[in-house]
């Protein structure tokens, strides 16, 4: 069993698919994007259902899939029927902006994916195409309802929580649960390539950052209870307003506890992996996949390069990569 050197057991990989998106989020991307993917440098789907076969067997138990924006992967219907198949995999599940999901929903779903998580930052359509550079709010209520009509539930939804831009909607955003099982998880903005200005109308980057106690303090008046967390929750902390059918979690990377209970692993689309969301280190597997080596000594060797907790309050960012490129 994969353990890392503080005692974690690390049994969750998440699998960045491709480092496009169809959105420009002002927190995630460039406005000017990246340049694409060279031919050769992401890791394909024999790759990676490879990379899948020798995590599950050193413990790893459920898979996640990011991008960038993973619906945007060629074969992704193909890979998620393999990693789902893969001996010792419980769970694949999949982060999605949604855009495509009203269309692929049931493919996923046939093909074995558990369920989705969609990000989902305001509940107005403007404001959506702002933040999104372009996006159309109605294609993440159609991609929620497909979602649910084929099960691909518990559906989460997460929102990044940027003073100034959407820290007003915090109420309505979890009213949302009142009426809907849906699962709403207010993330605190991560410093992850994101200091520069997002353009006109949008707040300074010394000014954007919302603390869960903060957002705790929007909610005073639903009178949040703790409650169970739903399956796979991760470092989210649960509540729910009393009588509501779904929950309001809360995700505080700068807050305590964060990293005391991480048990994951990040495979990059270009094959590498990186021990810490919030820390450059990364191990490329790429050339072993290719030379078709054993990747167990590198899954190894990135689990004791975990560090016991990330460096943000020491002001150590991670500068190498866009979250786009990582996949949150
Ligand atoms: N801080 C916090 N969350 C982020 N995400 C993307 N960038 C950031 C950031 N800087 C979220 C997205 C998506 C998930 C993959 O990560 O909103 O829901
Ligand atoms: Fe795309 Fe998701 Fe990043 Fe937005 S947050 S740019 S939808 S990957």
């Amino acid at each position: 069993m994969l353990t890392d050197p503080f005692g974690r057991p690390i049994t969750y990989l998440r699998i960045s698919l491709t480092p496009r998106c169809n959105l420009r989020c002002v927190y995630c991307m460039p406005a000017a994007g990246l340049p694409a993917p060279e031919k050769g440098e992401l890791l394909t789907n024999e790759e990676i259902a490879e990379l899948v076969r020798a995590a599950a067997r050193q413990g790893v138990r459920r898979v996640r899939l990011t991008g960038g924006e993973p619906l945007l992967r060629r074969g992704l219907v193909d890979l998620v029927r393999r990693i789902a198949a893969t001996p010792g995999i419980e769970e694949v599940s999949l982060t999605t902006n949604a855009m495509l999901l009203a269309k692929k929903a049931v493919a996923l779903a046939a093909a074995g994916l558990s369920r989705v998580n969609i990000s989902l930052d305001t509940l107005d359509p403007e404001k959506f195409r702002r933040i999104t550079r372009g996006g159309r709010i109605q294609r993440v209520f159609d991609g929620i309802s497909a979602a649910e009509e084929h099960g691909l539930t518990p559906i989460k939804l997460n929102t990044v929580v940027v003073r100034g831009l959407n820290d007003d909607e915090l109420p309505a955003l979890a009213r949302l649960t009142l009426e809907h099982p849906w699962h709403v998880r207010f993330i605190e903005l991560m410093p992850v390539g994101n200091a520069q200005d997002w353009g006109p109308g949008f707040p300074a980057a010394d000014q954007r950052y919302f603390s869960v106690q903060e957002m705790h303090q929007k909610l005073a008046a639903y009178n949040l209870q703790p409650a169970e967390a739903p399956r796979g929750n991760g470092p989210a902390r649960t509540f729910r307003i009393p009588g509501a059918a779904g929950t309001v979690g809360f995700i505080s990377p700068l807050g305590e506890h964060f990293c005391a209970a991480c048990n994951r692993l990040r495979l990059t689309a270009d094959g590498n992996l990186r021990p810490c969301l919030l820390m450059d280190e990364e191990i490329n597997v790429r050339d072993a996949l290719r030379n078709g080596e054993d990747v167990t000594p590198w899954l190894w060797q990135a689990v004791a390069r975990k560090p016991e907790g990330h460096e943000l309050l020491l002001q150590h960012y991670p500068q190498t990569r866009r979250m786009v490129q990582i996949g949150g």
